[in-house]
């Protein structure tokens, strides 16, 4: 049985925090020199074999076909797929371009993870992304045991899509379901069915892409937590390996069509936090294991493995079973992280297209990671993927001053 946080504890600490997928989080970052980053690419790479530095790299499609009133995600709504090859031809032009600018780097590099994300992926038509996946591989020489991913829709899948996905290696999918509360999905503009859920889960597993994952979103409109239980229950039909629950974030000022779901009304805190209790309470019911924040997976899946071993860790594409030394970027506003610093591509789509062309990868921004930031972002990840962290004398007495400053102050 889980232990239950005391109540008073849980209101102190009851209070809007950024979604970690970095330490510190973009808005957080103060800027970074193009040699800065070299510069840390460089510290990435020495002193390591070929063998050891190994490299994940997050692909960005930001397209999507029409937009859901819920999303705070980097995207952009186009119905014209015609966009696409050229698209694909600059993200192939720019691997190339990172792979020669960082020539020490990349010689070491093993390739491990690729992951596709967005906005969506199988916006891609299906030849676009076998051209994409398979380029990758090609320019990799070090990809023999690389593990790929793909973010879907199930609204833009094709069973083309699934064959393209196979012929190309792709070994997991995640698919975006948010919820299969019909009124929930209408409220967000999101109009998907179970059935094209299944249909989806169906071609892929008939591929021998079986490493499948849902996201669910909760603090949605209309969601009750009997819905959230009834929508629990289709994990037991459709029994994907992995499931994240995401909270709900409500940006309208960065993201105006959110103010759409306000005329619906949106859950407060105690109603948001019993959402999520009662999707958590019917997923853990169907044997799936809690592995970190918001995420579930079944317990044969290797995350429970590497929560097990000690070795789970979490990047800007989610949860992942290991550390690896680099996490390059590739498409428009993508993220990069050498471990010592962080950078970020161009956003604009056609600024970025245009980069390429001039043969300009350098990145557009950052931040360098002093001492202590990356003491913290340890201790928040040692939090994330093993519930757990241990402090030093010194880090114990920090936070001891502190909280006799936060008495003295509110006396
Ligand atoms: C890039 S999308 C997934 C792929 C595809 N675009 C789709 O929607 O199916 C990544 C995920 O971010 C989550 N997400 C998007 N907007 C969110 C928000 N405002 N709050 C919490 N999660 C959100 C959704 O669960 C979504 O599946
Ligand atoms: S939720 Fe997915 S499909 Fe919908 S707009 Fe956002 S990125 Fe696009």
């Amino acid at each position: 049985m889980k232990p239950s946080v005391p109540p008073l504890l849980l209101a102190k600490y009851d209070r809007p925090v950024p979604r970690y997928t970095s330490y510190p989080t973009v808005p957080a970052w103060t800027g970074l020199t193009k040699d800065a980053w070299y510069r840390s690419l460089e510290s990435a790479s020495a002193g390591r074999s070929e063998a050891e530095l190994a490299l994940s790299l997050y692909v960005h499609i930001p397209y999507c076909h029409s937009l859901c009133a819920f999303c705070a995600c980097t995207r952009d709504i186009r119905r014209d797929r015609s966009l696409a090859p050229r698209f694909v031809d600059s993200l192939l032009r720019e691997l190339e371009l990172k792979s020669r600018t960082w020539p020490a780097a990349w010689s070491r590099a093993r390739l491990r993870e690729l992951h596709l994300g967005g906005g969506t992926p199988t916006w891609l038509p299906p030849a676009e992304l076998s051209r994409l996946i398979g380029g990758i591989r090609e320019r990799l020489p070090n990809a023999d045991q690389v593990d790929i991913s793909i973010e879907i829709d199930p609204r833009s899948f094709r069973l083309e899509h699934a064959d393209a996905l196979q012929s190309v290696g792709v070994h997991r999918a995640s698919l975006g379901v948010q919820d299969f509360h019909v009124p929930t999905l209408r409220a967000i503009k999101r109009y998907q069915s179970r059935d094209q859920v299944e249909l989806v889960v169906d071609a892929l597993r008939a591929r021998g892409i079986d490493r499948i994952n849902f996201d669910f979103v909760f603090g949605l409109p209309l969601q009750t937590e009997s819905t959230m239980a009834e929508t629990g229950r289709h994990l037991a039909q459709l029994r994907p390996s992995r499931v994240a629950v995401y909270s709900y974030a409500h940006l309208p000022s960065l993201k105006p069509a959110q103010r759409d779901l306000e005329r619906h009304g949106l859950p407060e805190a105690a109603k948001k936090r019993a959402l999520y209790e009662s999707l958590r309470e019917s997923v853990e019911t169907q044997g799936y294991v809690e592995i970190g924040m918001d995420h579930f997976a079944l317990p044969e899946d290797e995350l429970v493995a590497a929560l097990t071993t000690g070795t789970l860790h979490r990047n800007f594409m989610g949860y992942t079973p290991r550390r690896t030394d680099l996490l390059v970027g590739l498409g428009p506003s993508s993220l990069s992280d050498s471990g010592f610093a962080f950078a970020q591509n161009e956003k604009d789509v056609e600024r970025w297209h245009d980069r390429i062309e001039r043969g300009d990868v350098d990145p557009i921004g950052g931040h360098a990671l002093s001492r202590e930031d990356r003491r913290r972002r340890q201790i928040i990840l040692d939090l994330m993927c093993r519930f757990s962290t241990r402090l030093s004398d010194d880090e114990w007495t920090q936070i001891a001053l502190s909280e006799i400053t936060t008495v003295k102050s509110s006396a």
